[in-house]
């Protein structure tokens, strides 16, 4: 049995100052709530500010994005070490939008994930079609490529990396087209998807780790379309953007995703 997971990736909003109000007024709507796993991720400006605020709550904290060096001449990046150092447990890793803007490939994916697990965070690793590719009826085969390209070497035997680890890893499944757009996957086209993605798990690391991977749909969550999304077999949890932001509908969609 899987447990959902919902994790809010506030993307480029929200001041140290501003986080601290959103997530002490989440931390109230989302007291004692169990049966699911509650993740945000705020800019890295604001993880200090927001760690302390979370000590000892149901909330995990996350980051946007990290560095495969732990340290050296890179400028402008953060590492995995740094991230652990404000009780970072999560890592956003290949989001859409760091590969339209900011060249992000499946290479660089893979070894983003890589860096987070060998320090033990564990990565949310984005895949998903653009509008072009779905009108093309390229989604299954995007969908491969960028599985199999950013959890490249992974399979158990190769490069070292288990089946133990791709069971650390958490999928988040976010057709470019639904974000921040609101127009959502229809619950059937998101199974579809999401079901074609545990297959490919299930080719590369076999049936029980693809059957424990928790796959999260993302792109236009809301209070009101959660609950017919979490009633696909296949969809985990939701990666949260801009229902994030607000802690009455972050906490209403946690609350329809519990099992
Ligand atoms: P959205 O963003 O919920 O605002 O569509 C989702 C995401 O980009 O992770």
């Amino acid at each position: 049995m899987r447990t959902p997971i919902i994790a809010g990736n506030w993307k480029l909003n929200k001041t140290s100052r501003e986080a601290i109000v959103l997530v002490e007024e989440l931390k109230r709507e989302v007291a004692d709530l169990e049966g699911v796993d509650i993740v945000v991720c705020p800019p890295f400006t604001a993880l200090e500010s927001v760690s302390e605020v979370l000590t000892e709550t149901n909330i995990a904290l996350g980051a946007q994005n990290v560095y495969w060096a732990d340290s050296g001449a890179f400028t402008g990046e953060i590492s995995t070490p740094m991230l652990k150092d404000f009780g970072v447990q999560y890592v956003i890793v290949g989001h859409s939008e760091r590969r339209q803007y900011f060249g992000e490939t499946n290479e660089t994916v893979n070894k983003r994930l890589r860096a987070a697990l060998a320090h033990g965070l564990t990565p949310i690793v984005c895949v998903g079609e653009n509008l072009a590719e779905r009108e093309a009826d390229q989604t299954f085969a995007v969908l491969q490529t960028q599985v199999q390209g950013s959890l490249a070497g992974l399979p158990a035997g190769q490069a070292g990396l288990t089946c133990d680890e791709m069971n650390k890893i958490v999928v988040a499944y976010e057709p470019v087209w639904a974000i921040g757009t609101g127009k959502t996957a229809t619950p059937s086209m998101a199974q579809e998807a999401h079901a074609f993605v545990r297959g490919l798990l299930a080719k590369i690391f076999g049936p029980d780790t693809a059957q424990s991977v928790r796959i999260q749909y993302g792109g236009s969550v809301t209070p009101e379309n959660i609950a017919a999304l979490m009633s696909q077999p296949d969809i985990d949890g939701a990666l949260v953007g801009g229902a994030s932001l607000k802690a009455a509908s972050f906490a209403a969609i946690i609350n329809a995703a519990r099992k």
